[in-house]
């Protein structure tokens, strides 16, 4: 994997760049759709690359264990050759997952003993096995076995599981180092910054990542319900640490709005469930604001949905017609919004670049967090 980094902006620390797989390049900042089960809802892979124009996606590494399972990944050749998906694929640990999901869950030095939340049977996580999940899936980035701690959180616990997340971190670089990826391609690790909200732990998680010097590095812990101000301290504060000469991909983040913070703040790549699952319940992120679709004030509006970011799908369906989907609870409502959500989200990300090297991304940025949190 390569990194350039072509431009940073002069009033901001937001950073134009690439990012080269086996599976061909990323142009960050970028976004990454979430695909939890080795889809991402409702969009097929030949929409998401021709209207979305998704360059990488998310698989998680505890649903596709579960389902499909280890066995029929690695019969199919990998995950890439499962889904038809030939761009790169990064997949999260599994560790977020199992606190966020599992039934039952126990936690301790060895790793994370859970219960299946499809069939309630037993599992165990260990820095090494997910390891070698993630081998099998064959992301082309995959996570390092990490604790999310929850908001609030205790300083206390905050630092005995950024400090256990620091020694998993070593268990995963000793498997991961000592084994080789299963397809013929290069898979690259990403460990990840804990801490909390506390700039102490924040401070030393980032030092520490950063001597692994790995071929690039997250933020993971944030977005879990701090304010909005408290997760931009904690980016910078961390992005300040990393090397700039790799990539910073912030977990789990988020609106349009902390997404351009973020930008601006140092952090390359995103992920987040929003558009697509805000997308299933009506509501819809234009380069406008935000539209619930189930209100009346769209019935008679034939309008295009977003005709200034282009894309077929935001440029072709009305908010009337989509409004009468919606109401009418269709498969093709779920369809339309996530496409057009998605598209939204890549095309700030494309325009934020555009703006990083053209030289006038933070005045462009000040507009467009005004807009695009408008609710319309
Ligand atoms: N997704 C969102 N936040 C996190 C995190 O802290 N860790 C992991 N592994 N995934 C995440």
């Amino acid at each position: 994997m390569k990194f350039t980094l072509l431009h940073s902006d002069p009033k901001s620390k937001a950073r134009a760049g690439s990012v080269t797989t086996d599976h061909g390049e990323i142009q960050t900042p970028i976004f990454m759709p979430v695909g939890t089960a080795g889809t991402v809802k409702a969009v097929h892979q030949r929409e998401l690359k021709e209207d979305v124009e998704a360059q990488i996606i998310l698989g998680n590494t505890y649903h596709l264990y579960l389902r499909p399972g280890l066995e029929i990944l690695e019969k199919a050749g990998g995950l890439h050759k499962f889904n038809g998906w030939d761009r790169p694929i990064l997949t999260d640990s599994g560790g977020y997952q199992v606190f966020s999901l599992a039934g039952t869950r126990k936690i301790n030095e060895e790793g994370v003993v859970f219960k299946s939340h499809i069939d309630g049977s037993k599992h165990q996580f260990t820095p090494e096995n997910v390891m070698d999940i993630q081998r099998s899936i064959g992301a082309d980035i995959i996570m390092a076995f990490d604790e999310c701690t929850p908001y609030p959180c205790e300083f206390g616990y905050a630092r005995k599981s950024m400090e256990m997340t620091h020694r998993w971190l070593k268990r995963c670089i000793d498997r991961f180092d000592s084994t080789e990826g299963k397809y013929g391609y290069h898979q690259s690790l990403f460990p990840i910054v804990q801490g909390s909200v506390y700039p102490d732990l924040r401070k030393q998680s980032a030092e520490f990542i950063a001597s692994c010097d790995r071929e690039g590095n997250a933020i993971g812990g944030l977005s879990v319900g701090e304010p909005a101000e408290m997760m931009y301290e904690m980016t910078e504060q961390v992005t300040d640490i990393l090397p700039s000469a790799k990539p910073r991909y912030l977990m789990g983040v988020g609106t349009p709005a902390n997404i351009l913070e973020c930008i601006a703040l140092g952090v390359d790549m995103f992920d987040c469930v929003m558009p697509t699952r805000n997308a299933r319940n009506g509501m819809l992120f234009t380069s406008e604001g935000i539209l619930n679709m189930r209100n009346e004030k769209w019935k008679d509006d034939f309008s295009p949905i977003d005709p200034t970011i282009g894309g077929y799908v935001s440029t072709f369906y009305s908010k009337a017609y989509l409004r009468h989907l919606t109401i009418s609870k269709e498969i093709l409502a779920a369809q339309i919004a996530s496409i057009h959500n998605l598209s939204f989200y890549l095309w700030l990300v494309k325009e934020a670049r555009k703006h990083i090297i053209e030289g006038d991304f933070s005045v462009w940025k000040d507009q467009m967090v005004k807009k695009v949190s408008t609710r319309l």
